[in-house]
């Protein structure tokens, strides 16, 4: 019999959303880290996505306490995914970007995706650690499904894919969030 030796995605590409939430502890560990991180100057001409937004570089999970809270995002998600050992292999997972920023007044994020998602590998997530106001947003769309707005409180997260949109235009003053972007190794 002749093998088949034609390569195959074993992790579907999807528009699959994952929600978790962390326990207080981690919203505090975020808020003191920003206290703590320089930030870099995100106005004017300079300013990404983020309008009316302030926050740290690119890298903000150098800082040890920052990468423990990823790590125990990223946990959720691999447990969510339900990616198996026994099917995959190891599996790990490697940060790429992560960043904090705090909503100032008449803050709102513009829509915008997170690059490509080869293989559909690439993942991002958000973590909400401080909403003055209880509640936010977050509206995903893409061409097949429309629009998707999801509530979310303190202390919850979301992994998405890193090519689906994403915006909020319901930020308000003091709001806090953890973001970033991995990818799925397999081993
Ligand atoms: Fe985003």
């Amino acid at each position: 019999m002749i093998r088949e030796i034609l390569a195959t995605h074993i992790i579907p590409k999807s528009t699959t959303v994952y929600r978790g939430f962390l326990e207080k502890k981690f919203c505090a560990d975020i808020v003191s880290s920003y206290e703590r991180l320089k930030k870099i100057n995100n106005t004017g001409l300079r300013r990404d996505n983020l309008l009316n937004t302030e926050r740290t570089d690119w890298n903000s999970h150098t800082d040890d306490v920052v990468n423990l809270v990823a790590s125990e995002i990223v946990k959720g998600f691999g447990v969510m995914a339900s990616y198996s050992r026994s099917e995959f292999g190891e599996i790990k997972f490697e940060l790429t970007e992560s960043w904090i920023a705090e909503s100032q007044k008449d803050a709102l994020v513009e829509p915008h995706d997170h690059g490509d998602n080869f293989y559909g590998i690439n993942w991002s997530f958000v973590f909400y650690a401080r909403l003055p106001e209880e509640k936010t947003s977050l509206v995903f769309f893409d061409p097949t499904h429309g629009k998707t707005s999801v509530s979310l409180s303190e202390g919850d997260f979301l992994i998405f894919p890193s090519d689906l949109f994403h915006y909020t235009d319901d930020t308000c003053e003091g709001r806090l969030i953890y973001s970033g972007n991995f990818f799925v190794k397999l081993c």
